[in-house]
């Protein structure tokens, strides 16, 4: 099944999220344009979407995030909501294993305005989160990578957040299998996600939710 490439609201009534889309307009010319440029280079189509985008920015802004970490930039996208939820005095780290995803995620960062508080990492997330450690605790780790690295990703939020800073991981709902046994190349999304959730959840070191958009955004806030 995989992600849809206009993901929606929730999972109600589709009028419902119009509505929400008419109203608090989650995306403007700056995020359209990356969004369009990304397809038209050639980017998979698996950015948030665009009301994801949005919470994440307001969540960001919630909890006064001012050092993050984004694993999976893709082009930029919801690099450039966390990006606009630090502020200019915050810093975001965003890691990205494809050399091209990152060219793309260069320019949307530089058309957005917000370079100065950006730094992409081009590598595999293991190796790039070792690598920034020493300038953490940070407020807010977004996890949009790789499904089998998502536990691996979780211990590193749990060891490198500050007691109070957030998680967010998308895709939680495993493509909408996590419940399930998933066939396809979904199937192997579900373990890692499963497991991610069930350590998120119930074990010890999180308070946590799942935000029900169409992916499911994982949010969790660490209490010890
Ligand atoms: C779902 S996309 C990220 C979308 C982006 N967060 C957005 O919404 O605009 C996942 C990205 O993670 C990257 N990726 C996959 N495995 C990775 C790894 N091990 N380390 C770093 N990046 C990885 C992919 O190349 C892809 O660009």
């Amino acid at each position: 099944m995989g992600s849809p490439p206009v993901k929606g609201f929730g999972q109600g009534d589709p009028a419902l999220a119009r509505w929400a889309e008419q109203t608090f307009a989650p995306e403007d010319a700056v995020l359209a344009e990356i969004r369009e440029r990304s397809a038209r280079a050639g980017l998979p189509t698996i950015a948030v979407g665009r009301m994801d985008g949005l919470h994440l920015e307001v969540i960001t802004r919630a909890v006064c995030a001012k050092k993050a970490v984004e694993i999976g930039t893709l082009g930029g996208y919801s690099g450039v909501c966390l990006a606009r939820g630090i502020g200019p005095d915050g810093f975001l780290h965003t890691i990205e294993i494809d050399p091209g995803h990152a060219e793309v995620a260069a320019v949307s960062f530089r058309r957005a305005g917000v370079t100065g508080q950006v730094r992409i990492h081009v590598g595999r997330a293991q190796e790039k989160l070792i690598a920034i450690e020493r300038e953490g605790p940070f407020d807010l780790v977004f996890i949009d990578a790789d499904k089998q690295g998502y536990p691996a990703y979780l211990t590193w939020a749990e060891e490198h957040l500050r007691v109070g800073g957030i998680v967010l991981a998308d895709n939680a709902f495993a493509f909408g299998h996590i419940h399930e046994t998933a066939p396809g190349a979904d199937a192997q999304a579900v373990a890692p996600l499963r497991e991610f959730a069930d350590r998120l959840a119930r074990g010890g070191r999180f308070r946590a939710t799942m935000i029900p958009t169409a992916e499911g955004l994982a949010m969790g806030v660490k209490v010890r």
